[in-house]
């Protein structure tokens, strides 16, 4: 199968109060194992890629290659889209150009005209291609790949504006940041969700900074409008974790334990594991 638009999905998890999730991607150990996860839990999945780590994968045309040729060669048959994750003006038309189904243009730091001149013309250019677009009102907080936000909560009525241009998805800060929340987190603000889901209608709302949210709170998120969460530090842990338990057992000093099969195994596996309870924690298994 080839890759879709993430339009479809997310519509359809929105009426399905489920939602799919974005995760990120780093290297083929992190696409092969968020692939799989997704088949064998029957899901559609979102492969988010940073800027950054675009470029840690040597540019966008080689990761729009390599996740082509892996549907192909692993014979994936659930709905996989490639998505650009805070992508700037000028990344996004590289990843229109790279063969990507669908991508995020973030202009949260602009202020809101321009970010809506701006979304405006990124919506014609992708879905003139049949690409999804996702757009950003109050910057998600924390830090992502070089890209730090001030932690707003978005205005509805600007959140409207931005819906209108025909986006497919919306990410709208509600007290979400990026990384691992620090221990005086207030929580999600669902009353302004409940005003911007009030505001927007039936739009497949984004909520950023997965990782470290409580179930309970995902799970109200999602019955508010939330139809994708992005996660993308929890699997970065996992794989780190495990990776360490592996060398500090001293496993990569038995036999051909060094080899990078080998010793990238545990940190991959603990990926495919994250990654599961995710999907079944957002509903989204058996969507496929
Ligand atoms: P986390 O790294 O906090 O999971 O956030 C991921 C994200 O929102 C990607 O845009």
């Amino acid at each position: 199968m080839s890759l879709v638009s993430a339009a479809e999905m997310t519509a359809k998890a929105l009426a399905g109060k489920y939602a799919v999730g974005q995760f990120n991607i780093n290297n083929l150990e992190w696409t092969k194992s968020v692939l799989l996860t997704a088949q064998e839990t029957k899901s559609p999945v979102i492969l988010g890629v940073s800027e950054g780590a675009g470029k840690y994968m040597t540019g966008y045309k080689t990761v729009s290659a390599m996740v082509k040729a892996m549907i192909d060669e692993l014979g994936i048959t659930v709905p996989v889209a490639l998505h650009l994750d805070h992508g700037s003006y000028e990344g996004a038309y590289k990843c229109i150009e790279a063969g990507f189904s669908s991508i995020m243009f973030d202009g949260s730091h602009y202020p809101i005209d321009e970010n809506v001149a701006k979304t405006k013309e990124l919506v014609a250019k992708a879905h003139e291609l049949g690409i999804s677009i996702e757009a950003e009102v109050g910057a998600i907080g924390g830090e992502e790949d070089g890209v730090i936000g001030g932690g707003e909560v978005a205005d509805p009525a600007e959140c409207k504006r931005v819906a209108d241009l025909g986006v497919d998805i919306l990410a709208a800060g509600i007290g979400n940041i990026h990384g691992v929340y620090p221990a005086n987190w207030q929580g999600l603000r669902f009353d302004v969700l409940a005003k911007i889901k009030e505001t927007v209608g039936d739009k497949p709302l984004v909520l950023h900074g997965g990782t470290g949210i409580p179930d309970d709170q995902i799970k109200k998120a999602i019955s508010l409008g939330v139809a994708k969460i992005n996660v993308n530090t929890e699997c970065q842990l996992v794989f780190a974790e495990a990776t360490r338990k592996y060398i500090e057992a001293g496993k990569d000093q038995q036999g051909k334990g060094f080899d990078p099969r080998k010793l990238l195994a545990p940190g991959a596996a603990a990926i495919s594991a994250k990654v599961k309870e995710k999907i079944l924690l957002f509903g989204s298994n058996d969507k496929a």
